[in-house]
């Protein structure tokens, strides 16, 4: 079967841009490449949600110049793809504040947003100034504001009521992530959603991370048998 919603951790530009010899700002280049490919064949497979993890609120700690360049290629991205993602009826979110992100970044995130609002193809979540534990906080938060306002019981609050808060308001959740980089660890992405998500590591460096990968990804998930804590059928 194949999964609802995907999610990408796009690790290892960093160590790919020190293999080949080259500035990091490359490595993030390349990644951009790759990153393009996997969002046309998730939009032509049919795949309903594609969750990929472009800047964390961590990685602000990382030096200026590199940030710099993240974020001028995060601008770059939506301006140059805005046009062939709306005409494949790819609908594009944000995850994340986007109020902390430089006026050009943000800007062209926000028009992207704006333009592909209605479109009924793929739902691209791109992570930007995002953080799990910050999610959950903000959707408790919101969550006491409407009880404390009287609009909710605290006492009889459902799941469904707290999920309209997160980031990720009316997607399913993520039944695959993938990771590639080699690191066998979630970094703070999606904790929430990817409760019961199947997890395929695998040890390619972002930036040489292609279609074939992403396919094989797909045809682990579907072999994976999924309990969800029950047991066996
Ligand atoms: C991790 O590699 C990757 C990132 C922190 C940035 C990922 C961003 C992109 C691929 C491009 C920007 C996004 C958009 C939407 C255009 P790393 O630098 O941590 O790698 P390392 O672990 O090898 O150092």
């Amino acid at each position: 079967m194949l999964p609802r919603h995907v999610a990408v951790i796009m690790d290892g530009n960093g160590r790919w841009a020190r293999k080949h010899a080259v500035g990091v700002a490359l490595g993030h280049r390349r990644g951009v490449e790759a990153l393009r490919e996997i969002v046309r064949y998730s939009s032509d497979a049919g795949i309903q949600v594609l969750s990929l993890y472009a800047f964390s609120t961590e990685n602000w700690s990382r030096p200026q110049a590199e940030v710099g360049a993240l974020m001028r290629l995060v601008e770059d991205f939506f301006v140059s793809e805005i046009e062939e993602l709306d005409e494949k009826q790819v609908s594009i979110r944000i995850l994340g504040e986007i109020g902390a992100l430089p006026d050009g970044a943000r800007k062209a995130a926000a028009a992207a947003v704006e333009r592909t609002r209605d479109n009924g193809g793929l739902q691209l979540n791109i992570a930007l100034n995002y953080g799990a534990r910050d999610e959950i906080l903000r959707a408790a938060k919101r969550l006491a504001q409407e009880a404390a306002g009287g609009f909710l019981h605290a006492a009889e609050a459902t799941r469904e009521d707290f999920e309209r808060h997160l980031y990720t308001a009316s997607q399913p959740d993520v039944d695959l992530l993938i990771r590639p980089g080699g690191e066998r660890r979630l970094s703070n992405f999606l904790l929430y959603q990817c409760a019961y998500a199947e997890l395929v590591f695998t040890d390619k460096l972002w930036p040489d991370f292609t279609a074939e990968d992403f396919k094989e990804a797909l045809k682990a998930f579907d072999s994976r048998e999924r309990r969800f804590g029950g047991r066996e059928a």
